[in-house]
């Protein structure tokens, strides 16, 4: 997807083209740096103060000052949406590192955070939200951290890799027989009309749209366990699903080439779509009209 023509860098509206960034960068070399992915639906952000908050908490435990108030940095994203007449499903990444510096280990002293976000379209992914997709299992090997959105991708790109490799949509990762969550998505079990997922520890990202997940499983009185679940409990869910800012809340229907139930999305999964469907305020497009 082509990116839209304007962009933030250093808290300044630029054209894509004008972005000059050298190689000896924080983020380039040592990965140094945090990152979101934030959700637009008709040209509007979704969970937006979540996602800022939780750019934030990342950026302090890792010591990065973005030197911006979480005020400042919500009305510049707004106006990105704006100057770029952004009217459709989409997302903004957003990135902010520790800056440029010559390669040292240590923090550079005195070095200001780079920080640059752009806009792209992104529409809805109907048929797999319909339909459901397959996952694989692989082992969790990323460090203690998990719960900071850091730029450190490669187990998880690694594990995405595999499972495309093996014509799937995810990787669920587990951590000895514990299920974490997946590559770049938190996952959920349901058995006898619970819900089971992680708790939000260090072990996992603590998902926008999980936060989300859990407050409509609330309003709709459906038990919701964050106690974590194992391996071998995936192959007889009645239902597994996993959730993302870009794949919402998506069906599972086949692990490691087995079959979940009958193979089709369940009745919870596809009240937790309503209610998503509901909360980001879609009207157009929809699950149910999609058929
Ligand atoms: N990934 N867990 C991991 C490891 C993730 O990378 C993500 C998001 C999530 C879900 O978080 P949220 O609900 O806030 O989108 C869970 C984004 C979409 C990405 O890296 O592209």
């Amino acid at each position: 997807m082509a990116v839209y023509p304007i962009v933030i860098a250093q808290q300044k509206f630029t054209h894509q083209d004008s972005l000059r960034y050298p190689f000896e960068e924080r983020g380039l070399q040592f990965g140094d740096g945090i990152y979101e992915v934030i959700r637009i639906y008709g040209g509007k952000y979704y969970l937006l103060t979540e996602h800022l908050d939780r750019l934030f908490r990342s950026a302090e435990a890792i010591k990065i000052d973005l030197a911006i108030s979480k005020e400042k940095l919500s009305q510049l994203l707004l106006k990105l949406l704006e100057k770029n007449n952004m009217e459709k499903d989409g997302k903004v990444y957003l990135q902010a590192t520790r800056g440029s510096a010559p390669r040292d280990h240590a923090f550079p002293k005195d070095v200001p955070a780079n920080m640059y976000a752009y806009v792209q379209d992104l529409p809805r992914q109907l048929d797999k939200l319909k339909h459901g997709v397959s996952a694989i299992t692989t082992p969790d090997v990323r460090w203690e951290n998990c719960y900071i959105k850091s730029l450190n991708l490669l187990p998880n790109v690694l594990a995405k890799q595999e499972a495309k490799e093996q014509g799937c949509y995810e990787a669920i990762l587990h951590r000895g027989e514990l299920v974490t969550e997946c590559s770049s998505s938190n996952i959920y079990l349901v058995k006898d009309g619970e819900i089971h997922t992680h708790p939000a520890t260090n072990r996992i990202l603590y998902g926008c749209v999980r936060l989300r997940v859990e407050a409509f499983a609330k309003a709709l009185s459906i038990p919701f366990y964050e106690e974590g679940f194992h391996k071998e409990n995936i192959y007889d869910a009645d239902e597994m699903f996993l959730s993302s800012s870009t794949s919402e809340v998506m069906p599972i229907v086949s692990v490691d080439g087995k079959q979940i139930k009958d193979g089709i999305p369940g009745p919870i999964t596809r009240k937790l779509q309503q209610a998503y469907e509901k909360d980001a305020e879609i009207i157009d497009n929809k699950i149910a009209s999609s058929t």
